[in-house]
């Protein structure tokens, strides 16, 4: 039974970001919060921060560390092969081994070579899009979104496309039991697919020693046969738990942030014909679904030194949990906030975090939602294949993640028209 505590949506328990209409729609959870109460201590004693300074603070500042997140992690996981390799996640480590981490890998990230992959973009969107503009119709989520994340996680870390459907289903299997949320089927079904991932990428990486191309295993391979890192030895397992990282990473994310943004343009006709007649408006169009509907909604930290927010008080070891879902609709940020608007000029949202941890694939998520967006809008009359009211979403702690979200459209006989 839930209580009211005022005219609001948050019961006196505290929020409960499990509950069915929260994960349907956040959005009023997090204006009663902002207005109410933003630092906010909801069930579990987790405290839920959604002012955008705040959030920035929380994803930024060191006092809320990684680490420790990860000992309570262990602790729910129990033992398995999801423990032997996810103790290595840079998710999970704080300085100096999260910049240790992070310099192995960003090399791969680098601007210039994220940049060099427009053309296999275009390529990639256009092979994907083009039977389905034939047809018609289509399932955005699995026909389209996931097909076109995983294959450009997988060409970024070196994974052969003979792998791509184990990575997917293996991904899949995993992602629940870093959501935090998981169950003990999801343990046990996680724990298998790590081990069957690992035995992949075991000899996956062996297979490429001393055949060395620009890939995500090939950077990681150079240092662990060279020096290492900051003078420290780069281990198999953390070159595994790296490639598991960076799927999760970059897979699930544009899946979501895609699928999201199409409901975004259906719901908002007026938008969607005015990106159709301005179609430069793609970038800000981007921006502003990235603000509007985050695939990423939240992050997780734990207290490592007491500290104040707001009129509250932090003690070392709570958990809090940065809401980017929330501080995206701050009206202290951002005007008409719940307004989906691509007009928006230099909209600068917390969806890929900030400061160290800020995400290392950005630009390329950036490259890949705007190509598709440019192809999506040449499919002309979309419209959602389903009633609005069936429309649902994952059960997850931080992603917004859409089951599926099938869409009508005049089939184009000649694409990309
Ligand atoms: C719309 C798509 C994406 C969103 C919304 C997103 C969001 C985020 C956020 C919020 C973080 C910070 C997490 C934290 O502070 O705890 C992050 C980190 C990260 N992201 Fe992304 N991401 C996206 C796509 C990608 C892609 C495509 C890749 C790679 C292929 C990627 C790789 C990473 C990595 C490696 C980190 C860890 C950085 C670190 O700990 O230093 N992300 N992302």
């Amino acid at each position: 039974m839930t209580i009211q505590l005022t005219a609001g949506p948050i019961p006196s328990a505290g929020l409960d970001p499990l509950e069915p209409a929260f994960q349907l729609d956040p959005y009023p959870y997090y204006h009663w919060l902002l207005r109410n109460d933003p630092v906010h201590l909801g069930n579990e004693e987790t405290w839920y921060v959604t002012r955008f300074a705040d959030v920035r603070l929380v994803m930024s500042d060191q006092r809320f560390g990684c680490a420790s997140v990860r000992d309570w992690w262990e602790e729910m996981i129990g033992p398995g092969a999801l423990k032997d390799i996810m103790r290595d996640t840079m998710f999970f480590e704080d300085n100096p081994n999260h910049a240790r981490l992070r310099s192995l890998i960003s090399p791969t990230f680098a601007p210039s070579r994220m940049r060099a992959l427009q053309p296999k973009i275009d390529e990639v969107v256009d092979e994907l899009l083009t039977p389905l503009a034939h047809r018609g119709e289509m399932e955005v989520v699995s026909d389209f979104a996931a097909p076109l994340a995983l294959t450009f996680v997988c060409e970024l870390i070196g994974i052969p496309r003979s792998g791509y459907e184990g990575v997917r289903k293996w991904s899949l299997d995993i992602a629940p039991t870093l959501d935090l949320i998981p169950s003990d089927e999801e343990i046990v079904a996680g724990n298998a697919a790590m081990g069957a991932f690992t035995d992949y990428l075991r000899e996956l990486i062996d297979s490429r020693r001393g055949d060395h191309g620009p890939d995500l295993i090939s950077v990681m391979l150079e240092a662990a046969e060279g020096d290492g890192v900051d003078g420290r030895p780069v281990t198999m397992n953390e070159m595994i738990s790296t490639v598991i990282s960076v799927v999760f990473a970059g897979h699930d994310t544009v899946t979501n942030q895609v699928s999201n943004t199409v409901l975004a343009l259906i719901r908002n006709p007026d938008q969607m014909a005015l990106l159709r007649r301005r179609p430069e408006l793609v970038d800000n169009t981007v921006e502003e679904s990235l603000r509007f509907d985050s695939a990423v909604q939240s992050n997780s930290r734990r207290v490592d030194e007491d500290v104040t927010i707001g009129d509250r008080q932090l003690r070392k070891g709570d958990f809090v949990v940065a809401l980017m879902g929330a501080a995206n609709r701050d009206p202290e940020k951002f005007d008409d906030p719940d307004r989906f608007d691509i007009t928006r000029e230099g909209t600068k949202t917390m969806s890929f975090g900030a400061g160290m941890r800020y995400c290392l694939g950005a630009i390329l998520a950036r490259l890949e939602l705007r190509t598709a967006l440019d192809r999506l809008i040449r499919l002309p009359d979309m419209h959602l294949a389903m009633p609005e009211e069936e429309i649902s979403y994952q059960r997850s702690s931080m992603f917004r993640s859409l089951v599926k979200l099938p869409v009508t459209f005049d089939p184009v006989p000649t694409f990309p028209n």
